[in-house]
């Protein structure tokens, strides 16, 4: 199969030029600004999908965004393959912090990415790996190699928690119905060290409010005298992590499954400099819990970080006040067996119980979503394996990411399917921050790694 990187240089310009179009549509889901513009990157992905060759491309309406689906079935005997992918993207701010418009895609060269990265937000979560897929579908269909049944599903709410993809789901079990799902929106240790992402964390993310007195008060006249929420809000978040860094809430690692020695001895065996992770975010220490390393910390344990907060006067100059209302946004990252409402149900009476006398406390929860771990001993993770072992060399690690896209556990429990995280961005590539990007090494990597895993799943599955 030579010819898929014969295809690639033929057609890797148009192969770029396609993704930077797409790019160049600000599909932002949480800012309702943006709702045109997430409407017509629906439009392109189905665009997209007819012109590779995709049968049945439909635009499903839902109560939020839409969902792009299509497919292509060959022939109803041999294996179904449903490819999911999310159009949406994050909000680009701080936009001042950007090198070049998060919507004005450029391509331009960084230690890591020699040959290029293309800079955009969305760039590599999700449409840049998105669109491997379509790309990879192409080269199948022109060339008479798809050997197996695909569907696509593309939903455009990822990142405001998938709640109508939710619904879609157990609404269409039938039409989804399938034999292993296939995601590229995860990443991988380095492009010259290939991993196949066996896990996810799950989330619970909540919003705190903090109310004391009825109005904005000077800080002189009754400084002292009353509860300040900021300085509450603060002392309660700092009491939410003990000494040892081990989270406080009562209950919260009562189903936290613990690796065994040999399990965190095989996860140590991944190659990791903590000098370079260190240089990398110019950070002069790592911080966490105690009696784990880095990698476990950010893969295998929970945790409970602040991501806003905000209350009071913080424009120029200074204003003499005690606000009335502070307020903090925090997610929790769980880990597999956690469940994410008991999660959320423990955190909101904790919460509440440490609120002391002089404020009201309210706790909102927003999304969340289950943790996900994959076994390796399958048929879709050893054609991935395979595939990945063909392009790039060498055998890929398994590695349980922190991330979370919650709706694989969801996909597990109405589809009874597993789902293969086939990603090919790297953790610097700067998904969610000023600057994203995806190396155009990696975008035609994954071009020409996948219609491996279709061949390989194909032959692996009849026997
Ligand atoms: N693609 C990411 C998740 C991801 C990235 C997992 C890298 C593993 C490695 C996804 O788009 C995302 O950002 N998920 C959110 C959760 C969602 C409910 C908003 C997250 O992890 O914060
Ligand atoms: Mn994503
Ligand atoms: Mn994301």
């Amino acid at each position: 199969m030579e010819a898929i990187k014969n295809y690639i240089s033929e057609h890797k310009e148009r192969f770029i030029s396609e993704l930077i179009d797409l790019l160049k549509i600000p599909s932002v889901s949480a800012d309702t600004a943006f709702t045109q513009d997430v409407l017509d990157t629906a439009d392109a992905v189905k665009k997209a999908l007819t012109d590779a060759g995709c049968d049945a491309v439909e635009i499903c309406e839902t109560d939020g965004y839409p969902i792009v689906y299509a497919e292509k079935i060959i022939d109803s005997a041999l294996p179904t393959v449903l490819v999911y992918g999310h159009y949406d993207v994050q909000p680009a701010d701080p936009i001042n912090l950007w090198t070049s418009p998060p919507f004005e895609p450029v391509i331009k060269k960084t230690d890591k990415h020699p040959e290029g990265a293309i800079f955009a937000r969305g760039a590599c979560d999700d449409k840049g790996q998105m669109y491997m897929h379509v790309k990879a579908m192409e080269y199948m269909v022109r060339t008479n190699q798809l050997p197996c049944n695909v569907k696509f599903m593309i939903e455009g709410e990822e990142e405001v928690g998938s709640s109508n993809l939710a619904i879609f789901v157990a609404n269409h079990k039938e039409k989804l119905a399938n034999d292993i799902i296939l995601i590229s929106d995860t990443g991988m240790i380095a492009n010259d060290v290939p991993s196949i992402t066996t896990g996810l964390r799950g989330l619970s993310y909540v919003e705190v409010e903090v109310t004391g007195p009825n109005r904005d008060l000077h800080s002189g006249l009754y400084g002292g005298a009353v509860a300040n929420p900021i300085n509450i809000l603060t002392k309660m978040i700092a009491s939410l992590h003990d000494e040892n860094n081990h989270i406080t809430i009562p209950g919260f690692y009562d189903n936290v499954e613990e690796l065994s020695k040999e399990e965190r001895a095989e996860m140590a065996k991944a190659p990791f400099s903590l000098e370079n992770y260190k240089n990398a975010l110019a950070i002069d220490a790592v911080y966490g819990e105690s009696g784990y390393t880095t990698n476990e910390r950010n893969s295998i344990r929970p945790t409970l970080d602040v991501n806003g907060i905000w209350g009071g006067y913080t424009g120029e100059g200074a204003k003499t006040v005690i606000a009335s209302k502070a307020y903090a946004k925090i997610s929790m990252r769980l880990v597999p067996n956690q469940d994410w409402k008991e999660i959320t149900d423990l955190f909101k009476k904790h919460f509440e119980s440490i609120a002391p006398e002089g404020v009201k406390v309210v706790v909102k929860p927003h999304h969340g979503g289950q943790g996900y771990v994959t076994p390796i001993n399958t048929v879709g993770y050893q054609a991935a394996s395979k595939a990945y072992e063909t392009t790039f060399g060498k055998k890929p690690i398994p590695q349980r990411s922190g991330g979370s896209i919650p709706i694989v556990a969801l996909f597990e429990k109405e589809l009874n399917s597993k789902t293969i995280l086939m990603g090919f961005g790297l953790d610097s590539d700067a998904i969610h921050s000023p600057n994203e990007h995806f190396g155009v090494w990696n975008y035609l990597k994954g071009i020409e790694t996948i219609p491996y895993f279709y061949q390989y799943y194909t032959e692996l599955f009849k026997k």
